[in-house]
């Protein structure tokens, strides 16, 4: 765990060192769980954005695009829901004033336990070897036996509370577990209240008229109150769906992980508009369909997992998460929700407004189901990033750090370098440059040795460094290093274009998602 915990302040290091996240306002010693991205970071992120708008949009006929106003009415707040009930437990410790999200600090506590049974199985294994049968220890192991009835007994109390909205009983758990402040050492700890997560701000010019609107927390809503404009102005005909990429806000108490749990984020989301009662199907499709998404960027089948909510909100009738394996663990990135009706119906409510579909097919008039599936950016970004990043140790005691980054993904797709700085190389190099940046980006180096300008591309995932050298000036031909196994080739200039297309562009990775 310490290694993993090693491993990803190493990452966050590198995505600084080289562009690609920045924490915010850092010259000003930076601002809480907000971040830029550089010069490296947008373009990852903007083709991870166009491979989610791309595998929506034109992977689906009956899918179209918006983007809605980050402000918006703030009635359609109270009608989701969000003013009332978009809350998180908070509790302050008294000794460090500091605050504390009560239901974080209980997982954190099943998460010590989960710990503590992970390492007595590895202490096992060692052991007892190839002969080390896991299902039998973990059956007959009293010590595990006790760890894991006490984990299930605290899961068990902590549900309970958190469905009954019960915050003095979380407050018990904490009490009773002997949770201490981490920054403190102290259990003195104040009541657990409820803290909304929207951001408040004013619009209009003066105190008195100002109206008070929200930062969106979720971009949901924006398709929600578009529905009727898109479904009118389309013709579209239900089932369909309306995506959208935008950002959202969160004032959330406990932000830490770097980019995992920020307060201003981006999000991709879908809602799925379908029959009543065809609900479950779809939610069958889209939940398979959205994992075939991501396995097919290749970062590893087995770092997905599906999480069934057993307890649901009370609109939704059926709930999953995709999780990936960060450094920290198992991790939301995605949720796919079926949301019933709940939501078209309560602005239909609060509107006023008829927000009805006329089913030529059924000749009868329903407010539509909604199957929802929601991605953050940002995770995604962080999860590409997590699996891509490797220490190699090569032969000779040299060393490289390299992102293995999804072809399509990279932010630079090749990088031009002449051998030296003369005899005509560099021309030669500038020439390549300007063919294939109509098609790529396309990054021109000719600083350093070669060797250092390789670690360089390697350390920012580009798939394909192009040397120029003097028998280039021959034959026209260059040497193509691959990134990942660091084999070179002896290519046509000609060759160039249809070799690279071949292996970053989008369309590739699309087409395996039919
Ligand atoms: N419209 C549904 C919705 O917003 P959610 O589970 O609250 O559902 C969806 O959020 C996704 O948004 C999450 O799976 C996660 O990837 C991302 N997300 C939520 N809160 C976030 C935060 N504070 N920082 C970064 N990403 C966040």
């Amino acid at each position: 765990m310490a290694q993993q915990e090693d491993v990803f302040k190493k990452i966050v290091a590198h995505a600084k060192e080289y562009g690609f996240v920045f924490p915010s306002s850092e010259i000003y010693d930076g601002l809480s769980a907000v971040y830029d991205y550089g010069q490296n970071g947008v373009e990852l992120k903007n083709n991870i954005k166009r491979y989610w708008w791309e595998a929506m949009t034109l992977l689906h006929e009956n899918i179209v695009g918006i983007d809605s106003a980050i402000f918006m009415h703030p009635t359609i707040w109270k009608a989701s829901g969000h003013v009332d009930a978009f809350n998180d437990p908070l509790i302050d410790n008294r000794d460090s004033k500091k605050r504390y999200r009560a239901d974080v600090l209980i997982e954190d506590q099943i998460a010590k336990i989960d710990d503590k049974i992970t390492k007595e199985v590895e202490k096992a294994r060692k052991r007892f070897g190839e002969s080390f049968d896991e299902t039998m220890f973990r059956q007959t192991n009293a010590r595990v036996a006790d760890l894991v009835a006490r984990r299930e007994a605290l899961h068990e109390r902590f549900s309970q509370a958190m469905n009954d909205n019960n915050l003095d009983e979380l407050r018990q758990i904490i009490i009773d577990e002997e949770i201490v402040d981490p920054i403190s050492g102290t259990k003195n700890w104040t009541e657990v209240r409820q803290f909304n997560l929207m951001f408040k701000t004013e619009m209009g010019s003066t105190a008195d008229g100002a109206m008070t609107v929200y930062l969106r927390p979720e971009t949901a809503q924006g398709i929600f109150v578009n529905y009727l404009n898109v479904q009118k102005t389309g013709r579209m005909r239900i089932p369909f769906g309306i995506a959208q990429i935008g950002k959202a806000f969160r004032n959330e108490i406990v932000a830490r992980q770097f980019i995992f749990r920020m307060r201003e984020f981006e999000q991709m989301e879908m809602q799925f508009f379908v029959r009543p009662g065809e609900e479950m199907t779809w939610f069958k499709y889209w939940k398979e369909w959205r994992l075939r998404w991501h396995k097919a960027l290749g970062l590893g089948d087995e770092k997905y997992r599906y999480h069934d909510h057993e307890k649901l909100a009370h609109y939704a009738n059926a709930a999953t998460d995709i999780e990936f394996q960060m450094p920290f663990g198992f991790k939301e990135v995605e949720g796919i929700h079926s949301r019933t009706n709940f939501d078209l119906s309560q602005h239909e409510k609060f509107s006023g407004k008829k927000i009805q579909y006329f089913d030529p097919e059924l000749n009868s008039s329903y407010t539509p189901y909604v199957i929802e599936t929601s991605i953050g950016v940002d995770r995604m970004f962080l999860s590409v990033l997590c699996s891509s990043y490797e220490e190699q140790k090569l032969d000779g005691g040299d060393s490289r750090v390299v992102l293995h980054l999804p072809a399509a993904l990279a932010p630079v797709k090749c990088a031009v370098m002449p051998l030296v700085r003369k005899d005509g190389l560099p021309e030669l190099a500038h020439e390549i440059v300007d063919d294939l940046k109509f098609d790529f980006s396309t990054h021109y180096d000719e600083k350093d040795s070669i060797g250092k300008r390789y670690r360089r591309q390697d350390a920012i995932g580009t798939p394909f460094c192009i040397t120029v050298d003097h028998q280039s000036l021959e034959d026209r031909t260059v040497t193509l290093r691959h990134r990942d196994s660091m084999e070179q080739e002896r290519v046509a200039i000609d060759d160039l274009h249809k070799i690279i297309h071949g292996r970053v562009s989008l369309n590739s990775l699309l087409r395996k998602l039919k």
